[in-house]
């Protein structure tokens, strides 16, 4: 596995790779790779000849210094599991050899896929998302990026930088991985200790009372009322918002939810640290 640091010499070993005909695949990540990303770089594999993963922590899309100080650096393990999973590229750039000397990003208006939900709870998030994402698909040019639906939002929004800046580019969705309990992988799940843990997995059991809900019902509203309650109640959950939406568009979803798009999503913080989970309404 090659290991790159510098937008130069990632560009000219890509360069050589699509001379010899071959595809690129590029999962970007911030690190703390776990299972879910391994999947995506598995996934990826299949499909491409050269997979590129990135280990970039993004310091424009945090909302927190804090947040930003306390993301679990793990470089070397990262390496192992990228190589073990398929990867056959790491791009490892400093925050320099992306910004140069300015952090300052551009704000980003895609309508309400920017400013509902993870736009509204995190001002500013999504503008360093796609200002890295823009810089690392230009360094990298790949053929396929390969992103997990845990972040369903950013998925939407990430699509359609690509269909706005990068037509050539496929952006494919990838299954959000689960642990043995239920709960959505995450890099923030090590923040969670053994009590605040039993506490995230209500996140889990609401997307599945709003699943196992659509399938008989056009109404959730009134479950969902039921869910903030029961939030209220919970010590250490601050529930931050859960809807039923269209994926694409990220409208609220109250009469037709069975359709591919339909997807129940949640926000909460627990203990102090932040989770989001979604779930697909119309499959098994
Ligand atoms: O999903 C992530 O890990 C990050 O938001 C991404 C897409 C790598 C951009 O920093």
């Amino acid at each position: 596995m090659n290991r790159y640091k510098t937008i130069e010499s990632m560009k000219s070993y890509i360069d050589g790779a699509r001379a010899e005909g071959k595809k690129v695949g590029f999962v970007p990540t911030m690190g703390a790779l776990h299972p879910g990303h391994a999947s995506l770089i598995a996934l990826a594999s299949e499909s491409c000849d050269e997979v590129v993963v990135s280990v970039f922590v993004n310091p424009t899309q945090f909302n927190s210094k804090e947040d930003f100080e306390t993301y679990p650096l793990t470089l070397q393990g990262d390496l192992n599991l990228a190589r073990l999973a398929g990867a056959t590229v790491v791009f490892t750039p400093t925050v320099e050899a992306l910004y140069g000397t300015s952090l300052a990003v551009k704000p980003v208006d895609y309508g309400r896929l920017t400013s509902v939900y993870e736009g509204q709870k995190r001002k500013g998030h999504f503008d360093g998302v796609v200002a890295v994402v823009r810089k690392l698909f230009s360094a990298v040019n790949a053929h396929r990026a390969f992103f997990g639906e845990k972040d369903l939002q950013q998925l939407a929004v990430i699509r359609r930088l690509a269909q706005e800046e990068f037509a050539d580019l496929e952006v494919i969705g990838c299954p959000l991985v689960r642990e043995s309990d239920g709960l959505a992988m995450s890099s923030r799940n090590v923040r969670l200790s053994g009590l605040l843990r039993q506490d995230a997995l209500a996140l889990y059991d609401w997307l599945n009372q709003i699943k196992n809900a659509a399938r008989g019902t056009t109404d959730v509203s009134a479950l969902l009322a039921a869910i903030e309650a029961e939030a209220k109640s919970m010590a250490h959950v601050e529930l931050e918002y859960v809807d039923v939406i269209n994926a694409k568009t990220f409208d609220p979803l109250r009469k037709t939810f069975n359709t591919e798009d339909a997807f129940a999503i949640v926000a909460a913080q627990v203990g102090g640290v932040r989770l989001i989970d979604n779930c697909r309404l119309a499959c098994s």
